[in-house]
């Protein structure tokens, strides 16, 4: 990956022999403003981090409710990743991490001055002995304790490390280094975590939050350092700017250190995205690993390369995390691109056709507008059909409506060449005449009505009518029809059948 033999400057780094990840989505994910899951989506979440490797999932806060119980509860029944539950250094917390049935208590109080003072209200003793009285009751009940001093990043480095050494006297199992409001940087991580490693032979575990955009990059360096274990979140979500992101973490360690945790990174897109739905926090496009532009291309230049060979512009392969690549049209798309989309949609345009839609794109570019996969495959598809025959014609329309029987249309179609006929009701004269049209191509087509809009272009009873539907088939295939008529009626058939005979060279160009 890169010109630099990674292998020898791992030798001056402390890597840990192995490095647990410690998934905190559940918790401090779900402590991101806004969100607020149901114990069944938190089980569901569960479950998709267990199938993805995680070694540990912090659940939940279980003293914040009986709901929180119960989803702890039920995520360590039905994970074989370690169930983690969070409790302040108070016996209420620790006796909720109990009613849940876990193994696993990650405690916590916090120790900087500010802390100290306009939260805790506590001197340094008091925490200590807090801290202390938290660890062993805990241990006392048969629990793995996880210690953080929160806030540890801005407590005075003599008191936190004589709160670990207490709590650890105290028989804690894991300490943990919170960067709470998310102040670190690389150059102090290195030596904090190294005078940690250097004074405790109680495993060191890093929780680092992104206000600075730092999470990922001080979780590294600690690793670097000999951090044996990150929390982290699907999609980094957490307090504020979030946490380490998880999908970040796994794929830097795999693809620039060459260190593979036991994680399907394939897995790691559609993790991000359930994540995203049940939670209501949509990635940004430009979020590495998982975002829409993750392994998106416009430009001529770097689709040109791509089109050769990916890794001119691509640090790992989508497939490494489940993800695909995308060529985006737009102002600044190449003939390239052009070309290997449309051969993707199966459409085959001459010289003359190929640079008319060249030009529409480069024109809708300027305009500003977004060309979406969709309107590409309208464009070249109006200009394939303007060159061919349409598959369908009108031949005939009669309407009838009477005030004591339901509006009747009789509608004849050249089908392929051949004439069809069929009279049909509906609640209204387009519905009927629809209806009767459903009926005539049923043989030739799947397609249904998705969108319909109905415009009048200028004013009064000889307004011009101006309809346009999009109609969408079983394999997704969408197509866009529209027509101008005196008569609402009539835009509304041509409309249709516009959009029908689009919709059949699709899909016949797909064949
Ligand atoms: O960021 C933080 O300090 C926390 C604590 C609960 C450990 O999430
Ligand atoms: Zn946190």
């Amino acid at each position: 990956m890169h010109d630099i033999d990674i292998e020898t400057i791992k030798k001056n780094m402390n890597l840990a022999d192995k490095i647990y990840i410690f998934d905190t989505t559940l918790r401090d994910g779900e402590q991101a403003p806004g969100v607020a899951l149901t114990v069944d989506e938190k089980i569901q979440i569960a479950q998709k981090l267990d199938k993805l490797g995680v070694d540990k999932i912090e659940a939940g806060f279980p003293a914040s409710s009986p709901g929180e119980i119960k989803a702890c509860n039920e995520i360590k029944n039905s994970v074989d990743a370690t169930t983690v539950g969070l409790a302040r250094t108070v016996i209420k917390d620790i006796n909720a991490v109990l009613d849940a049935d876990l193994d696993y208590m990650h405690t916590f109080i916090g120790t900087s001055p500010l802390h100290r003072k306009y939260k805790l209200k506590m001197d340094k003793e008091k925490i200590i002995e807090t801290a202390i009285n938290a660890v062993e009751y805990g241990k006392d009940h048969g629990l793995t304790v996880e210690f953080s001093c929160e806030d540890a990043t801005r407590t005075e480095r003599d008191f936190l490390f004589e709160t670990y050494r207490s709590v650890v006297d105290s028989g804690a199992d894991f300490l943990n280094l919170p960067d709470t409001v998310g102040v670190l940087i690389p150059a102090i991580t290195r030596p904090l975590i190294a005078d940690l490693k250097s004074e405790f032979n109680t495993p060191i575990s890093v929780h680092f939050h992104n206000d600075f955009g730092l999470a990922t990059a001080n979780t590294l360096t600690a690793i670097e350092e000999g951090a044996n274990q990150a929390h982290v979140t699907i999609n980094g979500i957490g307090e504020r700017t979030g946490n380490s992101s998880l999908e970040e973490l796994v794929v830097v360690l795999h693809a620039a250190y060459g260190i593979d945790l036991d994680i399907d990174s394939t897995q790691l897109y559609s993790i991000s995205e359930f994540v995203g739905k049940m939670t209501g926090i949509k990635m940004p496009v430009n979020k590495p690993i998982v975002g829409d532009n993750a392994f998106a291309h416009e430009s001529g230049i770097h689709v040109h390369g791509i089109l050769n060979n990916a890794l001119t512009y691509e640090p790992i392969s989508p497939e490494l995390v489940g993800h695909s690549r995308r060529i985006v049209i737009g102002k600044q798309t190449g003939a390239h691109a052009l070309k290997s989309k449309l051969k993707q949609y199966h459409i085959d345009l001459n010289d003359e056709q190929f640079e008319r839609v060249f030009k529409q794109i480069k024109e809708l570019g300027d305009k500003g507008k977004t060309i979406t996969d969709d309107d590409l495959r309208a464009l070249a598809v109006t200009e394939v059909s303007s060159a061919k025959k349409t598959p369908i014609k009108l031949i005939d329309l009669e309407l009838f409506s009477g005030s004591s029987s339901s509006p009747t249309a009789k509608v004849k179609l050249e089908i392929d060449g051949i004439e069809k006929e069929k009279s049909a009701t509906g609640v209204g004269p387009v519905d009927a005449a629809l209806n009767a049209i459903r009926y005539l191509i049923q043989n030739t087509t799947d397609i249904e009505l998705e969108e319909y809009n109905l415009e009048a272009i200028n004013g009064g009873t000889d307004a011009l009518a101006d309809v346009f539907v999009i109609s969408s088939d079983s394999h997704g295939n969408k197509s866009k029809g529209i027509a101008t008529n005196d008569d609402i009626v009539m835009a509304s058939i041509l409309a249709v059948i516009d959009s029908i005979n689009k919709m059949l060279l699709i899909q016949r160009a797909n064949k």
